[in-house]
């Protein structure tokens, strides 16, 4: 084990042993130097670490100090929101086509540094199963899809303790086609769906597509979905599903305790509520273990499990999937009639991928390499914001959320930075009430360069400029 991680794992020890409490400051990197004989370097790669996995905090000019304090408890995001018809589709289009131009450092964009994606080992497998190919299996792997993908992925399940038969799985055209359908399944046109406030701006798509009405519940930051609002809700409005991300959630990158969701699934239990998970940064923690999907604790076998490989391994090979369960055939009937089936030849790639070996080494290299740039993005930008805004502490993925004070609305924000050479994600785009206008997310995965750096410091300037009290 490298010597930083083995001296972020004696710290976590100590930590969850009570050693240090939450609020104390550690030993400085200075006194850690001397005591465990390591380089700073080396310390504060530790440090950075456990930072990232949203065990400590970096306070400028003053050092690390244990995440949390007794006396003051997250509080969720702004109020439930009964959006009704929701309409987002102009601006989030507006935004990702203005996002796109190559010559923009793209602190917006949605994917991560598409330089940490194995390209030619997948052109590789690709044009290897090309030759190979079965003329047959482009009738074979229509819906549900190829079988040993299905397996592979089953097996990934079995390995964390998540039992899953691949019969329940369905190949899809991204986690988007999976999340589209398992809503329309269990939806009719009118229907209120939950889904977190600030959420991801697909979910809000997928419910103005479909016609549907939309309930945006607060999320608690470092928490998850306020159970109490979301009970409230659920007395409220006869609520038909809820759409939610447990793991790594988008835009905050935090990811619930067990005990949270073992508090949710039996709520939605009580009020028979099937829930559509999405899952598609569940294999980008930054902890010791993957997290389980809330589907570990569906003991109603209602809810259907999202995922895909576009943000882990294969961006644009437009591969995911859902865990269907008992919907798995409804969800079938409703590929046929829409995009028919997933392409074969990224299905065959995929799973000569997952069966031979090497994933999970780059998902090992991905995870590092995400989790320490992350840690720079931060460290830099706590550095250059005022007080007043606050950084969401990210358990993993590669999305840093800023919180603006009450009242700035970062879409202007967002049209400097084009004009300034550099993209973001206003906060107008996760929510369809206009709950997080005063938001925005970055995509905190790019290497570290000069022009990334003065990217950050623009913006971070202009920040200063519209919080002049601090
Ligand atoms: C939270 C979340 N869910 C789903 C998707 C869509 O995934 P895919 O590209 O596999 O369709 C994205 C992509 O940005 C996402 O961020």
């Amino acid at each position: 084990m490298p010597l930083y991680r083995d001296l972020a794992e004696r710290l976590r020890t100590q930590i969850e042993a009570g050693v240090w409490q939450p609020g104390e400051r550690i030993p400085s990197i200075r006194q850690s130097c001397q005591a465990h004989r390591l380089s700073p370097m080396t310390v504060l790669q530790a440090y950075q670490l456990l930072e990232s996995q949203g065990l400590l905090q970096a306070r400028p000019q003053s050092g690390y100090y244990v995440k949390g304090s007794p006396a003051r408890q997250p509080t969720a995001m702004g109020v439930t929101r009964y959006t009704g018809a929701v309409d987002i589709n102009d601006l989030v289009f507006e935004v990702l086509q203005a996002s796109k131009a190559r010559n923009l450092v793209p602190l917006g964009m949605a994917v991560a540094d598409p330089h940490l994606f194995p390209l030619p080992r997948l052109g590789r497998l690709l044009a290897g199963c090309m030759r190979s190919l079965d003329p047959f299996s482009t009738v074979t792997d229509l819906p549900p899809g190829n079988e040993a993908l299905r397996r592979a992925i089953a097996q990934r399940y079995a390995r964390h303790g998540l039992p899953v038969d691949p019969g329940e799985i369905i190949i899809t055209t991204g986690a988007m086609e999976a999340l589209s359908l398992s809503l329309q399944a269990l939806t009719e046109p009118g229907d209120w769906v939950a889904v977190e406030s600030p959420t991801f701006y697909g979910a809000l798509q997928a419910i103005e597509r479909l016609k549907l009405r939309a309930v945006e519940i607060p999320v608690i930051p470092g928490v998850g979905i306020c159970l109490s609002r979301l009970e409230a809700a659920l007395r409220d409005r006869p609520i038909k599903a809820c759409w939610l991300m447990a793991n790594v959630q988008h835009p905050l990158g935090h990811t619930q305790r067990d005990e949270h969701k073992a508090a949710l699934m039996a709520l939605l239990a009580r009020y028979r509520v099937p829930v559509v998970e999405d899952d598609v940064y569940g294999e980008l923690y930054f902890g010791r273990e993957r997290p389980l999907p809330l589907k570990a604790w569906d003991q109603a076998g209602t809810s259907l499990l999202c995922s895909s490989f576009s943000k882990c391994v294969a961006p644009g090979f437009r591969v995911g999937w859902v865990v269907a369960g008992q919907h798995a055939p409804r969800i079938e009937r409703l590929q046929l009639i829409s995009t028919l089936a997933t392409n074969v030849p990224s299905q065959l790639a995929l799973a000569a991928l997952l069966t031979q070996g090497g994933y999970d080494a780059h998902l090992r290299r991905l995870r590092t390499t995400l989790a320490r740039r992350m840690s720079q993005m931060r460290s830099a930008l706590l550095a250059l914001l005022p007080e007043s805004v606050t950084l969401s502490q990210p358990e993993g993925g590669f999305f840093l959320w800023l919180t603006l004070p009450p009242g700035c609305d970062t879409r202007a924000l967002h049209r400097q930075a084009l004009a300034a050479g550099f993209s973001l994600a206003p906060g107008a785009l996760f929510s369809g009430g206009g709950e997080h206008e005063h938001g925005l997310r970055l995509n905190a995965s790019l290497p570290w360069s000069p022009e990334l750096e003065q990217a950050l410091s623009t913006l971070a300037g202009w920040i200063r400029a519209l919080c002049p009290q601090t």
